[in-house]
């Protein structure tokens, strides 16, 4: 067994003895792997001003927002909350950036009241920031940029029929808007999908914004947004990210020429820099034969986990107290009242009732999209950082579930 793909250990802290500490199903995070994720996204693109906005909705624990912020990234926000959470991190306005999808008019004046970059992706958005606020308050604008990319249909969302940002298409209409409310536009972005390989595609985005920024005279940053791909198994392929790093800075620095004043690159990752910093524990409850199959009961399911229901998405698992056992293929399923089959046709060693499974990448999308189907408690989060492991959010308890419940005599 490989024990850098499978690890016993994170900075020192055997996950094992967070499993005897911490009751499962446990969300655990590497926080060197998140910074040294922020650091090699810095380097790739060291000949540019570049500013990471990481995107907190793949992990929006503070104390992860916090050490995001010491690695000196800033963060996009797609809910007012996220916006706060950020806020109590200790981000100052200025280092958020807000791009909300058909929210309220009211939560977009709470985001320009707090002092954040809000980024506009409707024109009739536009008309009413306009309105209210004119030159007053800069924002950016969201470019629909018709670009088909992404990891699945789902997370595929720069593409023509997308409900996200505003076509590339309209972009007259978009001017004739600025224009006339004379809205000060500080910054244009795409964002194309999620799980997205291709260099290329990262070009051809930031290519569509070069265009349309002649437009616009008074711009302080670029935005080419996130969905940079990490490797779910061994031998997948991932976003090498000193290729976008090379490619999309060397358009950006000439597309700064022609543009005549000084821009910044601004990056939207969350995968990226946290999926495979995530592992997910979780104990056996049973191991059941049946004609065809082997099947693992995990004492969790979909509800903390849901991205293999949702996406098909692989991820790897292992064995953490039988790491040397005869290899047996399973069937890894939840509890819950649904197919949850969390990992399919997977060889492990050996389970048995009682072993504890992780699951890899687990970091992004993980516990932020976990909810109380079947009303289950949500886990515990524990980042793991300077070789001490630190509870970072504690498991929910029964109150949890009963607390915002209005019982009425009947
Ligand atoms: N910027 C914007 C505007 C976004 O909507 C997203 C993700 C990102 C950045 C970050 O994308 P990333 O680097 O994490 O791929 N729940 C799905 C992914 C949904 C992504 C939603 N937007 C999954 O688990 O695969």
């Amino acid at each position: 067994m490989n024990s850098n793909q499978h690890p016993q250990d994170i900075q020192g802290v055997s996950l094992l003895s967070l499993a005897d500490q911490y009751e499962l199903p446990l969300y655990v995070y590497d926080g060197e792997k998140i910074v040294n994720q922020i650091h090699a996204m810095q380097e790739a693109f060291a000949s540019v001003p570049l500013k990471i906005k990481y995107a907190t909705k793949a992990l929006p624990n503070i104390s992860v927002l916090k050490l995001v912020r010491n690695a000196g990234a800033g963060i996009d926000a797609v809910s007012i909350e996220e916006v706060r959470l950020g806020m109590l991190a200790g981000y100052e306005a200025s280092e958020i950036m807000y791009t909300p999808s058909g929210v309220s008019w009211k939560e977009i004046e709470e985001a320009v009241d707090l002092g954040v970059m809000v980024n506009l992706d409707s024109i009739p958005l536009i008309r009413e920031f306009g309105e209210k606020y004119g030159n007053r308050v800069p924002a950016c604008i969201r470019i629909n940029p018709h670009i088909m990319a992404g990891g699945n249909s789902k997370i595929s969302v720069g593409h023509k029929h997308s409900k996200f940002g505003i076509s590339i298409e309209q972009i007259d209409q978009i001017v004739q808007t600025v224009e006339k409310y004379q809205l000060s536009i500080a910054g244009l972005h795409v964002h194309t999908g999620s799980d997205i390989l291709d260099a290329e595609v990262f070009l051809r985005g930031a290519k569509v914004l070069f265009d349309a920024a002649k437009h616009f005279k008074e711009l302080k940053f670029i935005d080419c947004g996130g969905g940079f791909k990490v490797a779910y198994k061994a031998g997948d392929p991932f976003t090498d990210i000193q290729e976008v790093g090379r490619i999309v800075s060397k358009a950006f620095l000439e597309f700064c020429e022609d543009y005549g004043r000084p821009l910044e690159l601004w990056l939207e990752p969350g995968k990226f820099l946290v999926s495979e910093s995530g592992y997910f524990l979780a104990k056996t409850n049973l191991v059941k034969e049946t004609p065809t199959v082997t099947f693992v009961g995990v004492d969790s399911g979909l509800n903390h986990l849901i991205r293999p229901m949702m996406y098909d998405a692989y991820h790897d698992v292992y064995n953490l107290s039988n790491p040397n056992g005869p290899e047996r293929t399973y069937h890894i399923v939840g509890y819950i009242c649904e197919t949850d089959t969390l990992a399919a046709d997977r060889k492990l060693s050996e389970v048995r009732a009682g072993d504890v499974l992780v699951l890899k990448n687990a970091g992004a999308y993980g516990f932020s999209m976990a909810s109380n189907y079947n009303s289950r408690l949500r886990p515990a989060e524990v980042l793991i950082w300077k070789g001490q492991a630190h509870l970072i959010r504690k498991r929910e308890e029964f109150e949890d579930l009963v607390r915002h419940q209005v019982q009425i005599e009947l």
